[in-house]
């Protein structure tokens, strides 16, 4: 998966919101062929990944996991290394989610370490970050997303960076353009380089119009990306552009 601002990004989220056997039906039943400058790309379950990259090489989907050992391998019980993932096919990786913040406590060294074994196996890494609600009520969008921006200084590689307000994720409730627009400047003056794709709440029905924004180069889709049908509504969107 090449990284640049020339191209827009697709990307489903599956969570742990997909069983093998449908996330199987979803693989068989995508029917758009590749685009050179629109790129779909699924972040699956770890025991989707082997099967997946086999039926994604047909299909032109790209296929990544949605987190990644910060450790290059060895006595880690439970976890799965970048290099591991790199050696079945996988292309890409989803670092710093939300929930995983959240719920995992990772903080921004954890995040380095995750995103910095993903670009030494060749993983694209796809680095989340965004506000919860408090934070955007008490006027501190700016200074999360600085302080979460910490995590790539300096860092040698291409990314993708997904803007998630976290308020918006699984909400139903999308951040106004206005707000996409103004948090992606923000994050785009401080890392000019990488794509910006946008995360919450993207459905069919909302997605060209936060795609059509001149600061964002795509969507990272959660509850819309375990349908086949949505998912593909939103890369014919994305196409049309
Ligand atoms: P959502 O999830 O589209 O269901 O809000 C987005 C995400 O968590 O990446």
């Amino acid at each position: 998966m090449q990284v640049s601002k020339e191209h827009l990004y697709v990307l489903g989220n599956w969570k742990m919101a997909q069983g093998f056997a449908s996330g199987r039906e979803f693989f068989e039943a995508w029917a758009s062929p590749a685009d050179e400058k629109v790129y779909a790309a699924i972040y699956a379950s770890f025991p989707h990944l082997l099967t997946a990259q086999d039926l994604c090489k047909k299909n032109g989907l790209f296929i990544g996991a949605q987190d990644c050992s910060d450790q290059e391998g060895g006595a880690y019980t439970g976890e799965v290394s970048c290099q591991q993932l790199s050696e079945i096919g996988v292309e890409s990786v989803l670092i710093a989610h939300s929930e995983r913040r959240q719920r995992f406590s990772e903080d921004n060294e954890l995040i380095r370490r995750k995103i910095e074994r993903a670009l030494h196996a060749g993983l694209t890494p796809v680095f989340c970050l965004g506000e919860d609600l408090q934070q955007r009520e008490s006027g501190r969008v700016e200074g999360v997303l600085q302080e979460q921006l910490k995590a790539i200084e300096g860092l040698k590689g291409d990314l993708i960076i997904a803007y998630e307000p976290v308020w918006a994720i699984g909400t139903g409730k999308v951040a106004t353009t206005k707000e996409i627009e103004e948090a992606h400047s923000f994050i785009a003056a401080q890392q000019p380089k990488f794509p910006i794709v946008y995360g919450g709440s993207v459905k069919p029905e909302t997605a060209a119009e936060i795609m059509a924004l001149r600061s964002v180069n795509g969507v990272l889709v959660g509850g819309a990306s375990l349908k086949v049908e949505s998912f593909e509504q939103i890369f014919q969107s994305a196409l049309s552009l």
